[in-house]
């Protein structure tokens, strides 16, 4: 890994830094920070994630994860423990790095915010600062200063924009750094300790922060939506959806990223937070009918591709086999959380159909509840025996070049749906399939 060469221990003074969770922001978070030479103490009360990280393994699916994690563990500035009272101490600097789960009504659930800050509250060094990394509501910047009751602590707020699949990439090179708090100049010296990233730093106070988080993710819900809507108009006037990408995508004030048509967005960050900022929105008495069209969108992709899968299948689902590959929400990573393929499998089983699913993440022996009641396969064509549609909603690079020849000879009728549009449809029709893709047929 590139990144391991630079930067390595750089920074001149090197400060004490607690990060609490390790979750997909704290891992990250740590140990870029220990990278890049300051002394980390990372709290995670889970002890299979403490003791396999410990072990220098990574308890997620993320790439070039645990090659920076082990390098991180050699230098000895990284110390895993349990304790988050513990664990700040001595820190100058504690990042808030917990789980904010959607709560029933669509709002932001902070009980894992509170709880931290209730057993942190009493060993905070005087002077020192609380970062809330956590995506969390407008206001929660002023709840966490509430619930420390320290006149003594700072506290600011910090965004963190990483992808999943692409967490150390992403935390290494972001586009942008944002602290967001009262006192500003705190905030910069909170946007200080990511200077080796080189990326600008946007300081503001804590509200605009917190909204920022919200707006970047929500833009790209609304994006997606977009384009997926032109995907389904593609099906309904017969045009096609990648050449509309290509068409569109080269005006830069359009682009091309976050432009792919696909099952809906999901996994465990654009769904939350678009249903928060509406929340977030109704609670001070405003409406914002965009996003709410962008989740209502949404869902009438998924719809839609269950409405095309039953064409393909031969009009109806009704104890239909269909091979599903792909159950995460996103290619490289392991998490189901959200995914638009869940949602998709539901929906046909709902109508009928039996689902066999394939993905490298998923053993055939999972027993979890979110994959009860699918036939779990060990590859593609297991997953295809007696199929009547192959239907692909997770971007795995192995399902780019897929075996038709072999496909055909095992499944039940020669259907393919690209859920995905990943596949060069002519190869598959070469072996005598019908192969349609999401705004493409
Ligand atoms: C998202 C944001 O992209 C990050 O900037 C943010 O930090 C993160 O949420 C968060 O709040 O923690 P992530 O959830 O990892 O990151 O996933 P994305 O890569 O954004 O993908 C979201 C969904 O959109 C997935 O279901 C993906 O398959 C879908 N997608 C993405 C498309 O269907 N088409 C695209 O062109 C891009």
């Amino acid at each position: 890994m590139a990144i391991l060469g630079e930067h390595k221990g750089a920074v001149e003074h090197p400060r004490r830094v607690a990060v609490i969770g390790a979750g997909y922001v704290g891992i990250p978070t740590a140990l870029l920070l220990s990278h890049f030479g300051h002394q980390v103490v990372l709290a995670e009360r889970d002890d299979y994630r403490r003791s396999t990280m410990q072990d220098g393994r990574s308890p997620i699916i993320e790439e070039d994860l645990e090659e920076l994690l082990r390098s991180v563990l050699e230098t000895q500035r990284l110390r895993i423990i349990g304790d988050a009272a513990e664990a700040v101490v001595d820190a100058e600097f504690v990042f808030l790095c917990v789980n904010t789960p959607m709560g029933i009504d669509g709002h932001a659930d902070l009980s894992f915010i509170d709880g931290a800050c209730e057993q942190i509250k009493d060993h905070l060094m005087p002077g020192a600062v609380v970062i809330n990394k956590s995506t969390v509501p407008v206001g929660t910047t002023i709840r966490v200063a509430a619930a420390l009751g320290r006149s003594d602590v700072a506290v600011v707020s910090n965004p963190e924009f990483l992808r999943e699949g692409t967490a150390v990439r992403d935390s290494f090179g972001p586009d942008r750094t944002v602290v967001g708090g009262d006192d500003l100049e705190v905030a910069a010296t909170v946007g200080g300790l990511f200077a080796l990233t080189g990326a600008p730093l946007v300081v503001t106070d804590a509200a605009t922060a917190e909204l920022i988080k919200y707006a970047a993710n929500t833009f790209l819900t609304t994006k997606l939506s977009f384009i997926n809507a032109m995907s389904q108009l593609c099906d309904a006037l017969g045009a096609n959806a990648v050449d509309l990408v290509r068409g569109i995508g080269h005006d830069p004030r359009i682009g091309f990223s976050f432009l792919n048509p696909g099952p809906g967005w999901g996994g465990p960050c654009l769904p939350k937070d678009s249903h928060a900022l509406v929340a977030i929105a109704e609670s001070v008495g405003e409406q914002i009918p965009l996003i709410s069209a962008a989740i209502e969108t949404n869902s009438r992709q998924q719809r839609h591709i269950v409405q095309r899968v039953q064409e393909l299948a031969g009009g109806s689902l009704a104890g239909a086999r269909i091979a599903v590959l792909g159950l995460t929400f996103k290619a490289n990573t392991g998490d189901r959380r959200d995914s638009p393929a869940l949602v998709i499998t539901k929906l046909l089983r709902d109508a009928g159909a039996e689902i066999t699913a394939y993905d490298p993440t998923v053993p055939v022996d999972a027993s979890d509840d979110d994959v009860k009641g699918l036939t779990l396969c060990a590859s593609v064509l297991e997953a295809a025996r007696d199929a009547r549609v192959l239907l692909i909603l997770t971007e795995w690079n192995e399902f780019r070049e897929l075996d038709f020849d072999a496909l055909g000879g095992v499944m039940a009728q020669r259907a393919v749906f690209d859920g995905r549009n990943i596949l060069d449809l002519d190869t598959a029709r070469s072996a005598h399939f019908v192969a349609w893709g999401i705004g493409r047929s």
